[in-house]
């Protein structure tokens, strides 16, 4: 998403809005909206390549199951979803002045409870308050594809709903800046000694040609690829379990790998200054991010 540090560098670029389609800049809601005043709202971060979005029956799932937890009707039906990111996508790509299938993007799709007076109680029946935008994708630098990333470790403060993709995001805001503060890409995040997640990926050991991530449970989020990676180890015939991983075996991991949307499969090669194996990415990596690759031309959405 664009850094944005003051409300004249909003861009113009397109944007949607409980309806509307508008410029980002123009984009407003109330001060009452439960989505500033709770972080009462949960979101979607769906890549897109070549103008094609990668997934997205899986991201839209997710939606419904995080709006779900909070007791949320999803104001806009799958097919509705559809045009709306197909339709930011486009217009994205003209106010950029190319054709879809030249950039790859990241739509951000954030549906809040809606507009009430300040009561921590939901308020049943309001109009939720649906917002869309899409930027250019920032994927990892071919440096650090090539040597990997450092990251930090922290204990998980966050709250106990890590499955849900609330924009509640404060813990996730401090646990991100803990790396940010040492210059490292994430941070890798240990409840009761235990492995749960990064603030913004998930996270998975390799360890004698196997990959071990840590179960889908309410600690973490489940990411889209948590799912894909389990294809593409099946279908490569590498092991894939989840379970519960202590910290003595993440820092003795043959090879680390975070996994997000924007990360794909990337490999940690350093975590508190330590190196991780061999101290540069490995070969379960590479197969990982070769098969993905191969999943995004073929696209299985
Ligand atoms: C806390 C957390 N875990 C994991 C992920 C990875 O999810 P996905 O693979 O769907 O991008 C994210 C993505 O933003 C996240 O915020």
């Amino acid at each position: 998403m664009p850094s944005i540090t003051s409300s004249t560098a909003l861009p113009a670029t397109p944007c949607y809005l409980n309806g509307e389609f508008t410029a980002l800049k123009d984009a407003k809601i109330s001060v009452m909206d439960r989505g500033f005043i709770f972080g009462d709202g949960v979101y979607e971060v769906v890549p897109v390549y070549a103008g094609q979005a990668f997934r997205f029956a899986q991201h839209m799932a997710r939606l419904d199951r995080s709006l779900a937890e909070l007791r949320i009707p999803n104001p806009l039906s799958l097919d509705q979803w559809r045009e709306v990111t197909h339709k930011l996508v486009n217009d994205y790509a003209l106010s950029q002045h190319t054709s879809p299938e030249k950039i790859d993007q990241l739509i951000y799709i954030q549906i809040t409870r809606g507009v009430a007076l300040r009561d921590h109680v939901m308020p049943p029946d309001l109009t939720p308050t649906v917002f869309a935008m899409t930027n250019t994708m920032k994927p990892p630098t071919p440096a650090q594809r090539m040597h990997g990333v450092a990251c930090v470790t922290a204990d998980d403060f966050r709250w106990e709903k890590a499955h849900i993709k609330s924009t509640s995001l404060l813990g996730a805001v401090f646990a991100r800046q803990i790396s940010a503060d040492v210059d490292a890409v994430e941070t890798v995040m240990f409840r009761d000694g235990m492995l749960s997640e990064a603030a913004a990926c998930n996270v998975w050991v390799v360890k004698n040609g196997k990959v071990l991530g840590p179960p889908k449970d309410h600690l973490v989020l489940e990411g889209i690829r948590y799912g894909l990676i389990e294809d593409i180890c099946r279908e490569a015939g590498i092991g894939f379990e989840l379970r519960r991983i202590s910290r003595a075996e993440v820092f003795g991991a043959d090879e680390l790998l975070l996994s997000s949307a924007t990360k794909e499969v990337l490999a940690i090669t350093s975590l508190d200054g330590q190196p991780i194996g061999s101290g540069q990415p490995g070969p379960i990596c590479a197969r990982l991010h070769a098969a993905y690759q191969r999943a995004k031309q073929g696209l299985t959405s």
